[in-house]
């Protein structure tokens, strides 16, 4: 069966020492999450190889919040995914929408982002998510059909077999407003079903999908309660090692 996860996204957020500290506080805490549940955690890229060192010996995964589209060469200002691997993060974030409406990145470049970390080792995260807009005007599922078509269906069956998949409802990021367990429910059993129709039944019920967007302490039980949800990509909370841990503590038992 598929793998339940609890991942951090720091974003742009702690100096490398205050992040050490956050680290630390949060392998101190991973002995109390149930040892079934995964516990990745996002912090800045200056922070990694501080933070991987630091828990070479932990439980706790690290994991890059981007990586370049390219191999390596002429991108100032990027970082590879092989420099990345070669810190021992394991996973990379991709798509997340911050980094699709800030910095354009589009279907084609995440595609390459996706292949690019897997060739270095790394498992992507790969995010999708609606607008208010698109939500109030019911188009959501076309537009979360498309983000996933337009990346994850160009990846062969092998490929696909790597990827967890994180529904972030953009009106829930970061604003308080969290999805319903039933709106989380309703989107991650219909990505499901159109994995399923691809890269058939098997591969579709192993593919771990999680929920992001204002999940706390005080809602994770009820959404993680889902069938479908496979756990969450956490924000704000996981910024404090005891909402993060509470929150990968909230699996039904
Ligand atoms: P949030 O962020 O939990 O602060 O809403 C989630 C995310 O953007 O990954």
């Amino acid at each position: 069966m598929r793998k339940k996860i609890v991942a951090g996204n720091w974003k742009m957020n702690t100096t490398p020492a205050q992040g050490l500290k956050l680290a630390n506080e949060v392998n101190d805490m991973a002995a109390s999450a149930p040892t079934d549940v995964e516990l990745i955690i996002a912090p800045p890229l200056t922070h990694i190889p501080l933070i991987t060192q630091a828990l070479a010996k932990s439980r706790v995964k690290v994991s890059a919040q981007n990586c370049a589209a390219w191999e390596k060469g002429a991108y100032t200002g990027e970082v590879s995914a092989e420099m990345i691997s070669s810190t021992g993060a394991t996973h990379v974030i991709v798509g997340h929408s911050e980094r699709r409406e800030y910095f354009s990145e589009n279907n084609e470049m995440l595609l390459n982002k996706i292949k690019i970390a897997m060739q270095n080792g790394l498992t992507p995260i790969f995010c999708c998510g609606e607008k208010l807009n698109e939500r109030d005007s019911n188009q959501y599922f076309n537009v979360i059909e498309k983000q996933i078509s337009e990346v994850l269906f160009k990846l062969d069956t092998k490929e696909m077999g790597n990827i967890i998949i994180a529904y972030e409802p953009i009106w829930a990021i970061g604003t308080g407003k969290t999805a319903s367990p039933e709106q989380a429910q309703e989107i991650h059993a219909f990505i499901r079903q159109i994995v399923s129709k691809k890269f058939g039944d098997e591969l579709a019920k192993s593919t771990s999908i999680l929920y992001g967007g204002s999940c706390k302490p005080d809602n994770a039980k009820e959404i993680f309660a889902k069938a479908d949800v496979d756990g969450g990509l956490i924000g704000g909370a996981a910024l404090k090692a005891e909402d993060f841990i509470a929150i990968a503590k909230s699996f039904p038992k």
